[in-house]
């Protein structure tokens, strides 16, 4: 057999093989077959025993040459093999930068806490200041002191948290009245809003705890006619220059005459429809002329001063404004309807 012939072919049975080789351990198979000390070449050598002393050093030559090159291709091969290692280990850890990141989503103000901020700005503007009280009120500045005496019949219009016999959950945002014209003297324009309790059962438009905002004016010569022009700037502020406001004669044992507000259904605009109860009308407010009693009891002259005072839900308004028909979903601090505020 002919030894260079048989380099020949390994030569070619190699370099096929290389080719086809996928793996670094292929690769390394390949090379115990082929260079390994028992390897294909070594076999070749092995037989040179049989050969003639003249061929020998031509087959010697030959079969380095043939190493050589197969250690060549064999390394050439191992490059080629770890950059397809390398490339496919880019692709798999790729970071797509294109991707949404991780949403880190703001806190926004509650619909409750809007309106009433809005409220506040529109009477800012009119020149009134922001006044608070405590929400455990005592019975005096609660009921006493607006005119409301013991076993008064209005108390029963309100169902309240008593603590004891002198202190209780205010009903009302109107003791801020009250403790406003004992800190202050005349001119006085505040609004005050804030949370109030009455033990209501629970349903879509009565929760025992809820937001009121108080307003009260006291100066001389003020009269209806001030009142009227504060609430109806107010509702067109709130609900849009369109809204038409009435006031219906009512009874509040602080005021004298007294009102309830309505206006014209945010939803109809007063043709009548489920909301407004088919009278084209919404209260929103309960409102008069701060009672003489009232003003004497604060230590202040009604001969010299009047003033007017009114008391809206911030709960209704927000309800109305924003189209909710449940108050309950005010307090639920359900995060998929808050979100959309
Ligand atoms: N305090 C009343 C209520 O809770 C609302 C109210 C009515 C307040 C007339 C006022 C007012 O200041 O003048 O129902």
């Amino acid at each position: 057999m002919d030894l260079l012939e048989n380099l020949k072919k390994i030569e070619e049975e190699a370099e096929l093989a290389l080719a086809g080789a996928d793996s670094l351990e292929k690769l390394e198979e390949l090379r115990i077959v082929f260079l390994g000390k028992k390897g294909k070449i070594t076999d070749v050598l092995k037989q040179m025993g049989k050969i003639s002393p003249e061929e020998r050093p031509v087959i010697g030559q030959e079969a380095n040459k043939l190493k050589d090159r197969l250690n060549k291709l064999l390394g050439a091969r191992k490059e080629e093999l770890a950059d397809v290692v390398r490339k496919q280990r880019l692709e798999e850890e790729r970071i797509d930068i294109t991707l949404p990141g991780t949403e880190v989503s703001a806190g926004r103000a509650h619909p409750l806490r809007r309106v009433t901020r809005e409220i506040e700005e529109i009477f800012i503007g009119l020149g009134f200041t922001i006044e608070e009280g405590p929400e455990i009120e005592t019975d005096y500045n609660n009921f006493e002191a607006l005119n409301v005496p013991k076993y008064h019949p209005a108390r029963d219009l309100q169902d309240t948290f008593y603590i004891d016999d002198h202190y209780l959950l205010r009903t009302h945002t109107s003791p801020v009245q009250v403790r406003t014209m004992a800190r202050q003297k005349p001119p006085i324009r505040i609004i005050a809003p804030g949370r109030v309790y009455r033990s209501d059962e629970i349903d879509a438009s009565h929760s025992p705890v809820f937001y009121q905002a108080e307003g009260l004016v006291i100066d001389k010569n003020i009269s209806f006619a001030d009142l009227k022009g504060t609430i109806q700037l107010f509702v067109q502020a709130v609900f849009g220059e369109d809204t038409r406001t009435r006031f219906r004669p009512s009874y509040f044992p602080f005021t004298e005459p007294s009102a309830e507000v309505d206006i014209s259904c945010v939803i109809c605009r007063g043709e009548g429809c489920r909301l407004c109860s088919h009278t084209g009308w919404l209260e929103i407010l309960g409102s008069g002329m701060v009672h003489p009693r009232v003003l004497e009891m604060a230590g202040i002259d009604p001969e010299e001063y009047s003033g007017f005072a009114f008391g809206m839900g911030l709960d209704r308004i927000t309800m109305l404004k924003y189209g909710i028909n449940d108050i309950r979903l005010l307090y639920e601090n359900d995060q998929r309807f808050l979100h959309q505020f």
